[in-house]
């Protein structure tokens, strides 16, 4: 699979990245991961879990790809066709803030989004997304509505969502991710959290 490091793009073979997670028990995987600030913090807060950061733009992950921590790691994919070298590991999955074709493919339970992640994740893994009223507004949907069309489709794939919150300016100000601060300081700070595990 293809990772990157600053600009230096790294074909990673499974051999190379089983000895990567070797020490690590879990895997935390940040999907739509954009520059991927939020995988970097989740790295630094958590040592003994291994973060990767998943995005299908490579230009927004130069600068935090530079990162020199060794459970850190970028994967230059589309959600909709997750790498094989992945399969089975996954044990927590963020998806924050999607937009385009990511969110896209949340609204419509796009079998190629929902197997891929059914492929790459354990038997008892765990799931926050985060959705944004303004990403939503833009595919036609109110930020309610489409929140509840994405549990629906999530429930539908075997997860149990069991957890609603409302994200307000102040918690997305205190987000570590880029797009929180982003959509703190911008016209519409409403993002609703909806957590879950496979059942
Ligand atoms: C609004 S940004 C959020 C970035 C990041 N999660 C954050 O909180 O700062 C949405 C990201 O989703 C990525 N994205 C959209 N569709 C995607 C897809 N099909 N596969 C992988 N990434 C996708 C975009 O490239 C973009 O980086």
């Amino acid at each position: 699979m293809e990772t990157i490091r600053g600009r230096i793009s790294l074909d990673l073979d499974l051999t190379g990245l089983y000895a990567r997670l070797a020490n690590y028990s879990r895997i935390a995987l940040d999907l739509g991961t954009g520059d991927g600030k939020f995988a970097l913090c989740h790295a630094q807060s958590f040592p003994g879990h291994f973060a990767i950061g998943v995005d299908s733009c490579r230009e927004n992950l130069h600068e935090h790809s530079r990162a020199n921590l060794p459970n850190l790691l970028y994967v230059i994919a589309s959600a909709q066709s997750l790498p094989r070298e992945l399969s089975g590991l996954v044990s927590h999955i963020t998806i924050n803030f999607p937009w385009g074709s990511l969110l896209g493919s949340l609204l419509t339970g796009d079998p190629q989004l929902i197997n891929g992640l059914g492929s790459v994740l354990r038997p008892d893994a765990t799931l926050d997304v985060r959705l944004n009223g303004g990403a939503l507004a833009e595919l036609g949907w109110s930020l309610e509505d489409g929140v509840e069309r994405i549990r629906e489709n999530l429930e539908a794939a075997g997860w149990r969502v069991d957890y609603r919150a409302v994200m307000d300016s102040r918690a997305l100000r205190n987000f570590p991710s880029t797009w929180a601060k982003r959509l703190a300081f911008g016209r519409d700070p409403r993002a609703i959290q909806l957590s879950g595990c496979l059942e």
